[in-house]
């Protein structure tokens, strides 16, 4: 019989109980729901509204149901819907009349609210781990790589010599940002709504406060109707782990490209790599393909729950039960993606003689020449002119520009010197962007010890 029959004179349809049923899946918030239910019950005991022996009979009972749920001992039905009602019908079938007290002043509305919000503050403590030591991995390959010169691309066309180091760092960049948008995202989600009952509060002098503390919240929710509509929480991780995904799929690409035969500037690790069933040749970046592709389902994600809240009138509507699959999926995804794309990463074989191979066609140093001639005093506009001469004359022959004689260099400007060869050399090109968050290793060495900083920091002191 369900716990909600007493207003009806039938037996559910059976195809509805399938719809309705949410506990396939929301099981996942045993942990959650027995906490909240704890801290209900002490701080209803604390107010006089249920007795000390109903409040240990209903601590112990919870513990036990607790210790049997993580010991996978209990088995949850669909009769009882969701998790909720059948954590609060095996508590009664326990310990009888005080089981019947414990949903005293609250409502499943903002139960569900409470045990989703504490959850995804719990898994963003996980994602956040699993990013520092994706972190941890760039430092390590970017502190060997600090002089390794590869070409830096716009439009995927050589652009200017970067040595690995940077390029891995500017990734060292958007990861960090992805950590501070999930803490900032357990900061704004740092309010209860236990309390706010169906939508209405209570007229039970319950302790809102109390709960909140208790459950580790700084404050609780300040609107009844908000405590328990509000899914921004689970928007904003859906978000933050979407522009994650996209930080991952971008790494994916490039390390794709890299391990081409057309750029060969890795090779990953065979336990990172996969074969072909037919041409015996292959090696196949399949771990980065794959994070690539799973950025379209998390992506997936966060426009399902986004379409599932459009359009809800307050307060809460069943509609809303659609909310915890998506994150679900979202954060699976993520953390199977994070561990082993940092693997990958971490065992990866690099081909620093191929990079800098690279980076000795298609006129890298140009800039680096016009910016020889503007130093010796032309405009700027005017070198940048008469290095685009000088690269489409040996476009046209083959050549890079330091193969050009002082000779066929000064017949262009007379402001050519011997040391403009120093200029053109491209390890020299990249140790003199020295300019703040440039690729000269002083300052690649700066962001690793900053990258580092940050996940230390992190590391030390976790929520
Ligand atoms: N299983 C529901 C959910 O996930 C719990 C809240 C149900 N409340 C209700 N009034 N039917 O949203």
């Amino acid at each position: 019989m369900k716990l909600w029959s007493g207003r009806f004179g039938k037996d559910t349809d059976a195809l509805v109980n399938k719809l309705n049923a949410s506990i396939g899946f929301d099981q996942r918030l045993y942990r959650e729901d027995i906490t909240g239910s704890m801290a209900h019950a002490e701080m209803l005991a604390a107010q006089g509204i249920l007795s000390q022996e109903d409040n240990a009979a209903i601590q112990k009972g919870l513990r036990e149901i607790l210790s049997e749920a993580e010991a996978g001992e209990l088995a949850f039905t669909a009769d009882n819907e969701d998790i909720h009602m059948n954590v609060e019908a095996l508590l009664t079938a326990r310990i009888g009349d005080p089981g019947k007290r414990l949903h005293t002043a609250r409502s499943r509305n903002d139960q569900v609210a409470l045990d989703f919000r504490m959850y995804v503050r719990r898994e963003i403590g996980g994602v956040i781990g699993r990013i520092l030591e994706l972190e941890t991995v760039l430092c390590r390959q970017a502190a060997r790589h600090q002089h390794t010169v590869m070409p830096g691309y716009t439009h995927l066309q050589r652009a200017q010599p970067v040595s690995f180091a940077h390029y891995l760092l500017a990734y060292g960049q958007m990861f960090s940002r992805d950590v501070t948008r999930l803490e900032d995202c357990r900061r704004r989600l740092d309010e209860c709504p236990l309390g706010s009952g169906a939508l209405a509060g209570t007229t039970y002098p319950i302790d809102r406060w109390k709960t909140a503390r208790d459950l580790g919240f700084s404050r609780p929710m300040g609107n009844s109707m908000d405590g328990v509509s509000d899914r921004d929480y689970a928007l904003e991780l859906l978000s933050d782990l979407s522009i994650l995904m996209a930080h991952l799929s971008r790494l994916a690409e490039e390390v794709i490209l890299w391990c081409s035969w057309e750029f060969r500037f890795i090779e990953l690790d065979d336990a990172y790599a996969t074969g072909s069933s037919i041409m015996p040749q292959k090696k196949n970046p399949d771990v980065a393909e794959l994070v690539r592709g799973k950025t379209g389902r998390v992506y997936g994600d966060l426009m399902g729950l986004l379409t599932v809240m459009k359009g809800l009138p307050l307060a809460y509507n069943k509609d809303m039960q659609e909310d915890k699959e998506p994150v679900f999926d979202a954060l699976d995804t993520v953390n199977l993606c994070l561990p082993v794309f940092a693997a990958m990463l971490d065992t990866m074989h690099v081909h620093p003689e191929k990079m800098r191979q690279a980076a000795g066609r298609g006129f890298l140093n140009a800039t680096d020449c016009a910016d020889y001639l503007t130093r010796k005093g032309m405009p700027f506009r005017d070198a940048y002119t008469v290095t685009g001469k000088l690269v489409a004359a040996c476009a046209s022959q083959g050549k890079t520009l330091e193969d050009l004689s002082l000779d066929e260099l000064q017949q262009a400007s007379d402001l050519f010197d011997a040391d403009v060869y120093d200029s053109l050399n491209l390890e020299n090109c990249m140790a003199l962007r020295k300019s703040y968050g440039g690729p000269a290793a002083e300052e690649t060495a700066r962001q690793i010890r900053e990258l580092k900083a940050f996940v230390a920091e992190r590391e030390e002191k976790p929520e």
